[in-house]
């Protein structure tokens, strides 16, 4: 593997002197050891997208000053002897000591742990993965048109820096789309567009959380929130879900911030009723706390009008509404909104500039045409009765398999099923079948529920979630 090598043509330093500059800096730091082959010239200026001169001309720079060795006629290596006096501050253990402290994590550095597709079995095992929408169903030639055309007609300007809070365009038809689909009550200077729910919840938290600070947190609820809360220092207070939604009784006189999913509570499924909504907007408002709605699959539901949010049953309340196009589009689009009460607004806009600037122009534009041409809306109603078939078909194969032993919970929404088992046995019985099983334990701050599992069932054909089911129960 080579070092990874950027170049920036925004940089005023010349491409052959960042290629030269990076190759002989990996090479001092050991990432890439002495007599190892490097890319061929070809293959880097293929990479990098740069003329091949530029980089055989950095490359003789570095065989001049003794890095590289090409005298073997069989490709280009590392030298296996580095001028020593370049290489000798590195092999001081002073300096060893020394950079061991420089490498020393921040607290929050420390705190992260990695989740990342910690939910996936071995190979060959049966899935039931949660959260993701069935790619195949989305409708990519239409996308790769829609980015086609806005890079057609691009003028130079859009490519520049531009507004932090995102692509006015974008902002105007998510305004009107959460007003249709969920009753959200906002202009497009409330939306701030976001690389996903992710780094709204990560806005938020650091505008909202000083160290020590309490913030309610559903329990079981949404690892993704959080760790993000923890990460900033919060302390979490566990709100117990019951089949209202999240329990007041769980905050604290000193909780500042709440975060909570009404329409689909994750992990249970439950949906928020009117009257908690209600409660917990007069408790916002009298404790001078904030609320924040994680609208994150609202779109979701087969049964019944789907509940309106929090936030449009009390515009003036103060809820931060976020939503993403993860999961009615695809997780990779990375593209999410939060909703900010106008006093947060200017601050959102800030924190967003100060994190990465912007989200990619090319995507908002697309995106703003996906939704202006009615095209999100088919393809929700359309995922809609697929999913709504599937959840179906995975809850009567449960049943149909353990009886009165399987109890589901929640409501019929999302793109995933809890389900508590009462066979003691059922993690041995899953593992000695090969079907992986996903316990909701990791959503749990304190002591999880046992026997409870969470099936996904929107990435599945029905046949697929029978077979699965059935497996299951051998
Ligand atoms: C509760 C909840 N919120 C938000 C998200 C979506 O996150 P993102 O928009 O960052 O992809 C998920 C994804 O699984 C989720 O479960």
């Amino acid at each position: 593997m080579p070092p990874a090598i950027a170049v920036d043509r925004r940089l005023s330093r010349p491409v052959r002197s960042q290629i030269y500059e990076q190759w002989r800096a990996a090479i001092l730091s050991g990432r890439f050891a002495p007599g190892k082959a490097v890319p061929s010239t070809r293959e880097l200026a293929t990479t990098l997208g740069v003329a091949r001169s530029t980089v055989v001309d950095a490359y003789g720079q570095l065989i001049a000053e003794g890095y590289l060795d090409a005298s073997h006629g069989s490709g280009t290596f590392v030298c296996r002897k580095l001028p020593d006096d370049l290489l000798s501050p590195h092999r001081a253990p002073a300096s060893a000591r020394r950079d061991d402290a420089a490498m020393r994590l921040s607290r929050y550095g420390s705190s992260l742990i990695d989740d990342h597709r910690r939910n996936s079995g071995a190979p060959g095992t049966i899935e039931f993965p949660a959260g993701s929408p069935d790619l195949s169903r989305f409708p990519f030639a239409l996308w790769r048109r829609l980015l086609a055309r806005r890079l057609r007609r691009a003028r130079p300007a859009v490519f520049d820096y531009a507004e932090a809070a995102g692509y006015g365009p974008l902002r105007e038809q998510i305004s009107a789309y959460v007003a249709r689909i969920r009753a959200v009550r906002c202009t497009p200077d409330q939306v701030i567009v976001v690389n996903g729910s992710q780094q709204a919840l990560d806005l938020c938290a650091r505008l909202l959380v000083e160290p020590g600070d309490e913030a309610g947190i559903e329990n079981p609820g949404y690892h993704g929130a959080r760790r993000v809360l923890a990460a900033h220092g919060a302390r979490l207070r566990p709100l117990t879900v019951d089949g209202d939604g999240a329990m007041i009784g769980g905050a604290g006189r000193n909780t500042r911030l709440v975060y909570t999913t009404p329409s689909h509570q994750f992990p249970t499924g439950v949906s928020m009723s009117l009257g908690r909504r209600l409660e917990w907007l007069a408790w916002a408002r009298s404790r001078g706390a904030a609320l924040i709605e994680d609208d994150y699959c609202s779109e979701y539901r087969y049964s019944g009008p789907p509940l309106p949010s929090l936030q449009g049953l009390d515009p003036g309340a103060p809820v931060i509404y976020i939503g993403t196009f993860s999961k009615v589009m695809f997780p990779g689009l990375r593209i999410g909104y939060v909703i900010a009460p106008p006093a947060l607004v200017d601050a959102f806009g800030r924190a967003k500039w100060l994190t990465d600037r912007q989200t990619p122009w090319l995507e908002q534009a697309a995106l703003a045409d996906f939704i202006a041409d009615g095209y999100l809306e088919r393809h929700v109603r359309r995922m809609l009765r697929l999913y709504g078939s599937r959840r179906e078909a995975l809850v009567s194969s449960l049943h149909e398999h353990f009886g009165r032993n399987v109890h589901v919970l929640g409501d019929a929404a999302g793109m995933h099923v809890t389900v508590q088992f009462d066979d003691e046995r059922i993690a041995q019985r899953a593992a000695r079948n090969r079907v992986h099983l996903v316990t909701t334990a990791y959503c749990y701050l304190d002591r999880a529920a046992s026997r409870e599992f969470i099936f996904g069932f929107s990435a599945m054909t029905e046949r697929a979630l029978h077979e699965g089911v059935k497996a299951l129960a051998r």
